[in-house]
């Protein structure tokens, strides 16, 4: 099984093809890309589940300084309010109409596949047939002619990193035609929105239904916020890896900046990090909508208390997407060593077949740790991890999500050595067990971060800011290319089939929202983003140095 590492060569041989090839080339391209995509999705997915075994050991106890940040989360690191629920309407006008969706009856002349087709053609049938469809719903109503109604909430603090992503652009004085071409070379689609209603240009086939879902998710969004999302053009590219490497956009080499919108990034690149499709589902693999699948988790988390939970750490995935999760399974419980670690190997096919029985997220908070590891890129399913009370034991990543850039160690998880996984898993198992309490309010910071400040309010906020901050930067005035074509949520449910159809229909937004979103928070100084980094090093260094100690006692 390839590395990480040769999968990041694919993705950019793939890269420089795609800019160079002429057109002939397509069908090439497009094996290519497929062959790619199955790669990376085989060697990606992750998601835990319940482990029923029970392993009677007493853990050692290991004694050590009780970090600050532990007593004093909040002095630490202030949490925003949580997002207050809609305020019930008093004077104001009636609640907003139910928006609803009627498919036209299916065309039963038309001959059906027995087999259904192996790859979704959901976007592609709606983008050849939608352009009736959507002209004939109703637009968005006008834009709100007052300033919007200020929630007076302020948005959680991963919200500031909107700035940060964006601010190379406003560096380079705004985004040009020139600088969405270059983004253009390993778009997936383009996105243009005029006047609240969506045109979308296909640039090549996604993995799976990555670009459907997340299409879908920005025409919830005109659903909520109709009249506030702005006229933008964007290029958005659903492949793991980020593209755009800050050291080839220095000097004159800033006026091809490419503004590529995707799912992570990490410290050498400039891609703007968006929400990921899972948040409205991913039905190849079963997995619901979030706002569905948080309330499953929430119940899950209250089904066993944290001390009657495994006083182990459990980890449940594919190991071959990666050498680091190669090295995880070795530090596995086996007949002659006991690094307080409880691995288990994840068969999608398997569970695929099965009906996803043994992957049930909501029951999957039966330990007391839980290690959340990236795959060849992030892992869609650190929010599961660290959804249950349990403390997450978090092997330092190198790539982030739109949220993930606030979660800091001691705080929301324990850090866990990438080159000295075992024996840094065995010390914080050890940890936790002598140090309960604290161990637990890890454990419940993490959650509550989970479903407070990830709710799908904060996920829609995020994008609206994202989105209008962006559109403030567009040196042009947005226009529908010739070749995109208009969808809206019509078109793609009406489409869709099967579980793909549930989850749309499911994750639909059933109401425009009266109240404004969260206050966008300011960008960081200089000064507050290196004393975030630092406070976060800090913490990681103590840790390594208490574990240094336990390894020579
Ligand atoms: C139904 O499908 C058939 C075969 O594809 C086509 O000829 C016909 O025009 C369609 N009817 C409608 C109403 O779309
Ligand atoms: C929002 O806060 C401002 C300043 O604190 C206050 O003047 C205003 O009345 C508040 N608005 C609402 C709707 O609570
Ligand atoms: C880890 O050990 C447990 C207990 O022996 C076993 O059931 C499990 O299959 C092992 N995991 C892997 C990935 O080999």
């Amino acid at each position: 099984m390839a590395t990480a590492a040769a999968g990041t060569a694919d993705c950019w041989r793939r890269t420089t093809l795609a800019g160079a090839l002429p057109r002939t080339s397509a069908a090439f391209l497009f094996l290519s890309v497929v062959a790619v995509a199955a790669i990376i999705s085989a060697r990606w997915i992750t998601a835990t589940t319940a482990f029923q075994g029970r392993l009677a050991r007493l853990p050692t106890a290991t004694t050590a300084a009780i970090p600050a940040a532990v007593l004093h989360p909040a002095a630490e690191h202030p949490r925003p309010s949580a997002a207050a629920p809609l305020p019930p309407p008093t004077s104001r006008p009636p609640p907003p109409a139910l928006y609803s969706i009627s498919c036209p009856a299916p065309n039963l002349s038309q001959s059906h596949p027995t087999e259904p087709p192996k790859a979704s053609q959901t976007l592609a049938r709606a983008l050849s047939s939608s352009s009736s469809t959507c002209a004939s719903s109703p637009g968005p109503p006008p834009p709100a002619s007052s300033a919007p109604p200020s929630s007076n909430r302020s948005c959680p603090s991963y919200f500031r990193f909107i700035h940060e992503d964006l601010r190379p652009w406003r560096a380079a004085g705004g985004v040009t035609r020139a600088m969405l071409g270059r983004a253009r070379l390993t778009a997936t689609f383009r996105l243009v929105v005029l006047g609240g209603r969506a045109y979308v240009q296909r640039l090549r086939p996604a993995f799976q239904t990555r670009d459907l879902f997340t299409i879908w998710g920005v025409l919830q969004l005109l659903r909520r916020y109709p009249g506030r999302v702005p006229d933008l053009d964007l290029m958005f590219d659903t492949v793991d890896w980020p593209v755009v490497r800050t050291h080839l956009y220095r000097g004159k080499y800033a006026e091809v900046m490419p503004p590529l919108f995707r799912y992570c990034g990490d410290d050498r690149t400039l891609d703007i990090v968006f929400p990921d499709w899972s948040f409205w589902g991913w039905p190849e693999i079963n997995i619901k909508p979030w706002h569905a699948l948080q309330e499953d988790l929430k119940d899950g988390n209250n089904r066993v208390r944290w001390m009657d939970r495994e006083p182990y750490a459990y980890w449940k995935g594919n190991p071959s997407v990666s050498a680091t999760r190669q090295e995880l399974v070795k530090c596995n419980v086996s007949s002659t060593q006991d690094w307080n670690a409880r691995i288990y190997a994840q068969d999608w096919f398997k569970e695929s077949k099965t009906g996803y029985k043994d992957s049930d997220l909501g029951s999957q908070c039966s330990h007391r740790y839980k290690i959340y590891i990236e795959g060849s890129a992030w892992s869609i399913s650190q929010k599961y991890i660290l959804a249950c009370d349990s403390m997450t034991l978090l092997v330092t990543p190198k790539y982030y999500d739109f949220f993930s850039r606030s979660l800091m160690p001691i705080q929301h998880y324990w850090p866990v050595r990438d080159d000295n996984k075992c024996a840094s898993i065995k010390y914080a198992v050890d940890w936790g067990n002598s140090h309960k309490q604290l161990a637990q309010r890890i454990g419940k910071q993490a959650s509550s971060f989970i479903q407070e400040e990830l709710s799908m309010d904060q996920v829609y906020d995020y994008m609206l800011h994202l989105l209008t901050e962006y559109a403030k930067l567009l040196k042009f005035k947005p226009t529908k290319p010739p070749e995109a074509v208009e969808v809206c949520s019509e078109s793609l449910a009406c489409q869709a089939e099967g579980l793909e159809k549930k989850f749309l229909i499911d994750s639909m937004v059933k109401s425009a929202r009266d109240a404004g979103p969260c206050d966008l928070p300011p960008p960081f100084s200089s000064r507050e983003l290196k004393m975030l980094k630092q406070r976060g090093k800090n913490s990681v260094k103590q840790i390594e140095m208490w574990e240094q100690r336990a390894l020579r006692a």
